[in-house]
């Protein structure tokens, strides 16, 4: 990110504050490269980004905007909550949250605040995370997705939840898990160590890139459970597409037939309603810093009801074996952590909260009609998302007709367009991205495959 002087002349050299607020209006960007030079440079955290029209560097940070705009000019409210709350840079067209998201300013904010407390340090009860078991922040987190706070734990990403659940269960030589063609590979490779340590019998189900309502992927998924069958994998909206599939309904007819379900959720916080209790998995993974605003490294870990204390520990440390104790919390006892990157993942919760769950999702579905609607009109697309509002949200996928598009992925970068690149893509919007980034992703391609 640009640091530019402040134009408010907020900052200054840092010997002319007091040390704490010194510290506070420290950029992270600048105090780590001025410390070794001796010029830390002073400005609030949360600085804007270099755009004319976005708040001056050195306020705080503005209230959201009145809901009656949201209702009255959708495209207005947005673009302002993305020009005051974000730091994405005016013309850069961020289309890709789903590989990672971006931390709005209150999130920074609080991720900023922590490390300060932390290194102000200024009484033993400052919690610096590393074996805390985080109680008012899993309520807190729970509370959000419909379960209790001991059924849940904080791990740094989805990737290790999912290893957490697929090491720590007991599963022998030939029980199956069945999965589907379409796991990313944090899903899947989980359970293909267990199948060459254990020898367990990892099955994929082909299931449709397209299908044609919500419920084919329930039939192919619930015809594929068979005698042998101890777990089902999934993921309840697929990396390679965004198809959201019916998890609920999945899960419940894993549980008639006796079937764990371990639901890999890495793009369902923060893209969906997520209530664990009524989704009735047995494991859940989540990934929040993709769509609810986290910074990055952090990661969610379910079990319903006592379903954790049957998991063996993969990480160890003292208070391992600890089940009445720590409860879920046993998840989190893995060494010293960071403890802002927490902090920081319930500032997203409640930056979502302040927004709107519904008109957050809202308006992330209707930038994917958007995008679909863009890709109809142009005969070089094939639209690989089906129409049925059902099956996806944030996410959609098209294929492009050409094959030559190397050329097309260079003025995506020349124009600052990021957007995943391949054959068939997956265009992902979030709540900071206006209409005008997807028709300037539509305008290059334009440029390049129409020539
Ligand atoms: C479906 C799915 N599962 C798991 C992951 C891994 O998530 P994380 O990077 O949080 O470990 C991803 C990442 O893209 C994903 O798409």
């Amino acid at each position: 990110m640009a640091r530019q002087p402040s134009p408010d002349g907020m900052h200054g050299p840092a010997s002319s504050l007091s040390r704490r607020a010194a510290l506070r209006r420290i950029t992270l960007g600048g105090a780590g490269a001025g410390v070794g030079m001796g010029a830390w440079t002073a400005s609030p955290v949360v600085a804007a980004p270099a755009d004319a029209s976005a708040p001056p560097r050195g306020q705080p940070i503005p209230a959201l905007p009145e809901p009656g705009l949201r209702a009255r000019d959708p495209e207005a409210y947005w673009t302002r909550v993305r020009r005051e709350q974000f730091l994405l840079p005016d013309d850069r067209a961020f289309l890709n949250p789903g590989s990672l998201g971006v931390m709005p300013r209150p999130v920074l904010q609080a991720v900023f605040d922590s490390l300060t407390r932390g290194a102000e340090y200024p009484s033993d009860d400052v919690p610096r995370w590393g074996y805390e078991s985080l109680e008012p922040e899993r309520a807190e987190m729970a509370s959000f997705l419909g379960c209790g706070p001991d059924e849940l734990a904080f791990t740094h990403n989805c990737t290790e939840a999912m290893s957490f659940i697929a090491a720590g269960l007991d599963l022998k030589a030939g029980d199956e898990v069945l999965t589907t063609n379409q796991e990313h590979g944090s899903g899947i490779s989980c359970w293909r160590v267990k199948a060459a340590r254990v020898g367990v019998v990892v099955r994929e189900v082909e299931i449709p890139l397209a299908p044609r309502e919500p419920a084919e992927l329930l039939e192919r998924l619930q015809a594929a459970m068979g005698p042998r069958t101890r777990v089902l994998s999934f993921s309840g909206v697929t990396s390679p597409t965004g198809l959201v599939l019916p998890s609920r309904e999945i899960c419940e007819a894993a549980r008639a037939r006796g079937i764990l379900t371990v639901l890999d959720g890495a793009h369902m916080d923060g893209q969906m309603p997520v209530n664990l209790r009524d989704l009735g998995c047995d494991y859940f993974a989540g990934s929040p810093h993709k769509w609810l605003f986290a910074p990055a490294g952090c990661g969610l870990l379910y079990g319903r009801g006592d379903a954790l204390d049957r998991l063996w520990p993969t990480v160890a440390t003292g208070g391992w074996d600890n089940r009445a104790g720590l409860k879920s919390a046993r998840f989190m006892m893995i060494g010293t952590n960071n403890r802002s990157t927490i902090d920081g993942m319930i500032a997203g919760v409640r930056f979502l909260k302040a927004l709107g769950e519904e008109a957050a999702y809202q308006r992330q579905q209707e930038l994917s009609r958007h995008v679909l609607h863009a890709a109809r009109q142009r005969a070089y697309i094939e639209t690989v998302t089906a129409d049925d509002p059902r099956l996806y949200r944030a996410m959609v996928s098209i294929r492009f007709k050409p094959e030559k598009l190397e050329p097309l992925w260079s003025e995506m970068r020349s124009a600052n367009i990021g957007v995943l690149s391949g054959q068939r893509i997956r265009i992902s919007s979030h709540v900071h991205t206006r209409k005008a980034d997807i028709d300037r992703f539509f305008a290059v391609c334009d440029r390049v495959l129409r020539a």
